[in-house]
């Protein structure tokens, strides 16, 4: 077989080798003003891989980086010992070692890829990319399908990147490390084409360290159709954007309304005022689709286990500490520390059920094909993005901060079987999964600096 680099698809449709390496990006529009980054096979984001459900998919992945890595194939049910957690499933891949990913997905849809060790560091330098798993016919009903990576970087005004703020306790007890400089696919203002009339479909990725973001398409009636890569009954886009947490994916399908010349500006809704993020730019021409009025048609599903509510073990996490509510006290490494001492000493500000970092016992244990409801209790004053390895998660309730009682999800929530849910402070979430695939899975913040300042730990389905 014939091998080529830098994350090009090798013989057959399904191999690729990916090369983790420096590389440098503009990130800014100035094109005087570059970064040196982190990258998979030499761009921000990485290579596109593309695989099909059911069908296996190996990627090869060569460490030409100083530091080891590996690479957790984010919001995949595959088997465990693929799943890349460094310390938990594989050792790191080191400095000049290689490694083969190789599995089959069982969902199609729209996933991503990151390290899973010193995340915090190796994500803020650039290594993520998308791994898009195609379904059936149904993936043909759209004119376009784009991927949209945000990222938010935090780059010195030379447009360096700003290394003296990596491992800074002061983010890491607050929101994480935020950026300056937003980016679409790694471009300062993306561009892309359309045709007035055509049906497109927008996959957004929020690959920030930390930053929630909202994405909207102005002037545009958007749909959401999938959540997290798992299609949803389509629901009307709020006018206001769509939250996407970091590493959580939103489908979005627009119809495009304008004519040809027009920018219509992909906006993020986050902050105090609009950001315009980048355009749908309306080419020559006029799509021949026939718009059908009402809502277009769901994806089909994927075969992703409902839980089953009534027959299920519980289990709780509770999140404590961060600033503004710093821990007294926690355990570290099986020792009990003051909040000082652990802040001081081991970067470690926020935890777990009283522990900070990952433990020698799991969270839970579930026997394969066990329901677990899992209660999700937000102490702290910050938002945090709660991720699940290996499963997705039915949203059963949340009970806003000072709400008297729980309520059932809204929105596109309702049916969505999610990998990641955004926890907002003081709020409790219950979420319940089916643990039907073995090993050993990691759940943590995926606020990167909150995930390496306490809050991690991991679950066991035998
Ligand atoms: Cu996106 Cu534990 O990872
Ligand atoms: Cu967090």
């Amino acid at each position: 077989m014939t091998i080529l680099d830098g994350g090009r698809r090798v013989h057959g449709a399904t191999d690729y080798v990916v090369s983790v390496e420096n590389a440098e990006a503009h990130l800014i529009e100035d094109p005087a003003r570059k970064t040196g980054v982190w990258s998979y096979g030499g761009s921000v984001p990485g290579p596109l891989l593309r695989g099909r459900r059911g069908e296996p998919i190996s990627i090869k992945v060569i460490n030409r980086l100083e530091q080891p890595t590996t690479i957790h194939w984010h919001g995949l049910r595959i088997e465990n010992a693929m799943d890349g957690v460094s310390g938990l499933t594989q050792d790191p891949i080191p400095p000049g070692g290689e490694f083969v990913y190789s599995f089959v997905p069982p969902d199609a849809g729209t996933y991503w890829y990151h390290p899973h060790h010193r995340s915090w560091e190796q994500l803020a330098r650039g290594l993520y990319g998308t791994l898009l798993v195609d379904g059936d016919d149904r993936d043909g009903e759209f004119d376009r399908d784009y991927t949209i990576v945000a990222d938010d970087w935090r780059l010195e005004d030379s447009g360096a990147f700003h290394e003296a703020s990596l491992g800074n306790l002061m983010d890491w007890s607050h929101a994480g490390r935020l950026g300056n400089i937003l980016t679409l696919n790694g471009k300062a203002y993306e561009r892309l084409a359309v045709v007035p009339g055509e049906r497109v479909r927008l996959r957004f990725i929020n690959s920030a360290n930390a930053r929630i973001m909202s994405f909207g398409v102005k002037g545009q009636a958007a749909w959401i159709i999938a959540l997290d890569g798992q299609p949803v009954p389509p629901q009307r886009a709020p006018e206001a954007g769509v939250s996407v947490a970091p590493s959580q994916r939103v489908d979005l399908l627009v119809d495009v309304e304008g004519q040809a010349g027009d920018e219509i500006a992909i906006v993020e809704t986050s902050g105090d005022s609009n950001l315009v993020a980048g355009y749908l730019v309306c080419e020559k021409g006029q799509s021949e689709r026939q718009r059908q009025p009402g809502a277009p048609e769901s994806l089909r599903a994927n075969d992703v286990p409902r839980p089953d509510l009534a027959n299920a073990t519980r289990s709780a996490l509770v999140m404590t500490g961060g600033a503004m509510r710093f821990l007294q006290s926690a355990t570290y490494k099986g020792e009990s520390l003051d909040g000082r001492t652990l802040a001081r000493k081991h970067g470690q500000t926020w935890a777990f059920n009283g522990v900070a970092g990952m433990t020698d016992d799991p969270l839970f244990k579930a026997g394969r094909g066990e329901t677990v409801r899992l209660t999700l209790k937000n102490e702290t004053l910050w938002p945090h993005a709660i991720h699940l390895h290996g499963h997705h998660f039915q949203i059963v309730s949340r009970q806003a901060a000072g709400a008297s009682t729980a309520s059932p999800p809204e929105g596109a929530e309702v049916d969505a079987m999610r990998d990641t849910v955004l926890v907002d402070r003081e709020e409790t979430v219950e979420i319940a999964l089916l643990a039907d695939n073995p090993g050993k899975w990691m759940l943590h913040c995926h606020m990167l600096e909150h995930q390496a300042s306490g809050m991690s730990t991991w679950f066991l389905v035998s």
